[in-house]
């Protein structure tokens, strides 16, 4: 039995990690990786590989950066022949990228199921790029792996038939809870002068910006960058910084809102660092007293870690963060995350629980399902 799956951006790497690991210990089950190559940087791409121990792809498509038509089209046509040489029976893709989708409908013209991990996530607003490349690949997908209850509602609502749904839980979080002791040791504290002389941690707070509506714009990006700023003042802030906002900050000159010396911004201010790997942005992450963010896989991650998250967007595909994790929607109003943030410091936040089946054994349910699917069809 033939599998590939097709992973190509930074949050896919840790979605396929723990599937392959289930994978290789099923006899029977040949498992090609294919890297589309939309994330390329060292640092966005070939550490995750080396922090989760992922096998080098089989396949890499070089695809590079490009508009989204042309990154989607790109990954289309070179994936294609690798498709019909290989011939799977199953193709598997993660999440809510480019090439999440572009890699189903290309499995999907040539009569290749596909199994989507993370299905049924929706914001309900299809200005977000994401939001399109969901609603397409579950609509064309066979098997539909599911983290949270709301995604088998909105899967239902759109016609999905039940015996395709399934309801599995987090296998992003079967990375983290299965990496969090390790992470421990990564040291990326005492780099950025986070831990006192006793070497404990000492208080600050981490900030991710990488959506275009947040960072395209400098009117917006400057609200946000003042209010954060505003913040710092009081908890220093570190904030790895995606290439993408680099090139904007640099674009708008916004590099005055980062602190200037070390002895200065381990006390407050807004740190930025390159983007880091995955055990450094854990362990980071593990011991913040706030995270302010605008990625989806990071509301998760703190909900599963128990550390507040104010979530710098109008609205989440991932609800369950908010009514039973430690995540808070706080748009883009900076009286409200300036407020917010100061309420979460004096220790005023939910608390919450990790949700459901977000366990630490989500891959190896897929796995299950993905063999009796396998064996049913031979
Ligand atoms: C992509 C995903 C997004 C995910 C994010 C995580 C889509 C539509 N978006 O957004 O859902 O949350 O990854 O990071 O698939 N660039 C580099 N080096 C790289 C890759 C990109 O410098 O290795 C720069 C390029 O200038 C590129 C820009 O970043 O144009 C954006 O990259 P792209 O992959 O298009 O989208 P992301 O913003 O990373």
């Amino acid at each position: 039995m033939k599998v590939i799956s097709v992973v190509g951006a930074r949050p896919n790497f840790m979605k396929i990690a723990p599937l392959i690991e289930e994978m290789r210990q099923v006899s029977g089950i040949e498992h090609l990786l294919v890297h589309s190559g939309q994330h390329y940087d060292e640092q966005l791409s070939a550490s995750f590989f080396s922090d989760l121990g992922l096998p080098k792809p089989d396949i890499q498509l070089q695809v590079g950066s490009g508009t989204h038509a042309w990154q989607t089209a790109e990954i289309m046509k070179r994936l294609e022949p690798v498709l019909i040489e290989t011939k799977p029976d199953v193709l598997i893709v993660v999440g809510d990228v480019n090439s999440t989708m572009a890699a189903a409908i290309t499995a999907a013209k040539l009569l290749i199921p596909i199994a989507h991990v993370e299905a049924g996530l929706r914001s309900f607003d299809s200005t977000m790029p994401e939001e399109i490349n969901r609603k397409l690949t579950d609509a064309l997908a066979d098997l539909l792996f599911v983290t949270e209850e709301s995604g088998v509602r909105n899967l239902r609502n759109e016609g999905i038939p039940s015996e395709r749904i399934f309801l599995v839980g987090n296998v992003m979080i079967d990375s983290l809870l299965r990496y969090r002791s390790l992470a421990e040791r990564s040291g990326i504290l005492k780099e950025l002068g986070l831990v006192d002389d006793g070497g404990h941690p000492r208080p600050y707070g981490v900030l991710t910006l990488h959506r275009p509506s947040n960072v395209d714009d400098p009117r917006v990006l400057r609200v946000i960058l003042e209010a954060v700023a505003t913040v710092a003042l009081e908890l220093p802030i570190v904030f790895p910084v995606h290439p993408r906002t680099q090139e904007r900050i640099d674009r708008f000159g916004y590099g005055h809102y980062f602190a200037t010396n070390r002895r200065e911004s381990a006390e407050s201010g807004l740190i930025p660092t390159k983007p880091l790997g995955y055990l450094e942005f854990l362990c980071l992450t593990d011991h913040a007293r706030l995270v302010l963010t605008d990625s989806g896989g990071i509301q998760e991650e703190t909900t599963a870690l128990g550390i507040p998250c104010l979530t710098l967007r109008e609205n989440t595909e991932r609800p369950a963060t908010i009514q039973q994790g430690t995540n808070q929607l706080v748009g883009l109003d900076p009286d409200k995350l300036v407020r917010t943030s100061r309420s979460v410091l004096k220790g005023d936040y939910p608390k919450g629980r990790r949700p459901p089946l977000w366990d630490g054994h989500a891959a190896q349910r897929i796995a299950k399902i993905l063999l009796q699917y396998l064996r049913a069809k031979e």
